[in-house]
């Protein structure tokens, strides 16, 4: 190889590997509203997770939050339930831009807020959560308006049945206690991508 070949693969490499950080590094271009919106969505995240055991023990008492037994049954009943699984968040990249992650973070914390609103028809004690969800869904609507991301339309809820399979006491705490799991682990995946919205340097 001559130095001149060297130096295009050179170029080529360091091209290829600025293009591949560019999703994070261009957070650094977002207003400082941005930032501060992320951190008040971080600190409501914190909240719902701080608020799902009580809500669970007030609701659920066939099994305990952190039982690990039988969970995929009870996931396979949840989903002939009508209660889909999280969207996935992963970390950004040239592949998962920040407008798939705010779509797919507007389209989790919809679905469980429809979820909580058909629940709390039939139990009591989901109220702080709901409360929580819809402070959520202002803050990340407002992520997508100060960034002025795209109107991603891909990740819509589907109408989800499951108030017509509510049909007896142990269907309710299924349905409460698999939602509330759900959450749960939703929001730890907010958490750490709020920590990657929240921590970069401008
Ligand atoms: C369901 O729960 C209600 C209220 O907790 C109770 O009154 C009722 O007896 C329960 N029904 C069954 C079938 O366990
Ligand atoms: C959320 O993330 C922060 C770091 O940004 C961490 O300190 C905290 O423990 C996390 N919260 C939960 C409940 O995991």
């Amino acid at each position: 190889m001559d130095t001149w070949t060297v130096i295009i693969l050179l170029h080529y490499f360091l091209l290829a590997s600025s293009v591949q950080s560019a999703p994070v590094g261009s957070l650094s271009s977002l207003p400082p509203a941005f930032r501060e919106t992320a951190v008040e969505a971080k600190t409501l995240g914190e909240k719902i997770l701080k608020d799902i055991p009580a809500a669970h023990s007030a609701t659920v008492n066939v099994f305990s939050l952190d039982s690990s037994s039988q969970t995929s049954n009870l996931q396979m009943m949840a989903a002939s339930m009508g209660i889909p699984s999280s969207p996935v968040l992963k970390a950004l990249s040239e592949h998962f831009t920040l407008d798939m992650c705010v779509s797919r973070m507007l389209a989790g914390v919809q679905m469980y807020q429809n979820l909580l609103e058909v629940l709390s028809s039939r139990v009591k004690g989901l109220e702080d959560l709901k409360v929580d969800l819809r402070d959520l869904l202002n803050h990340v609507n407002k992520l997508k308006e100060v960034a002025q991301l795209g109107s991603d339309v891909s990740d819509q809820n589907p109408v989800s049945d499951l108030a017509s399979h509510l049909q007896d006491n142990y269907s309710i705490q299924v349905a409460v206690h698999v939602t509330l799991t759900q959450l749960r682990s939703f929001c730890h995946d907010l958490n750490r991508t709020f920590r990657v919205l929240t921590t970069y340097r401008p």
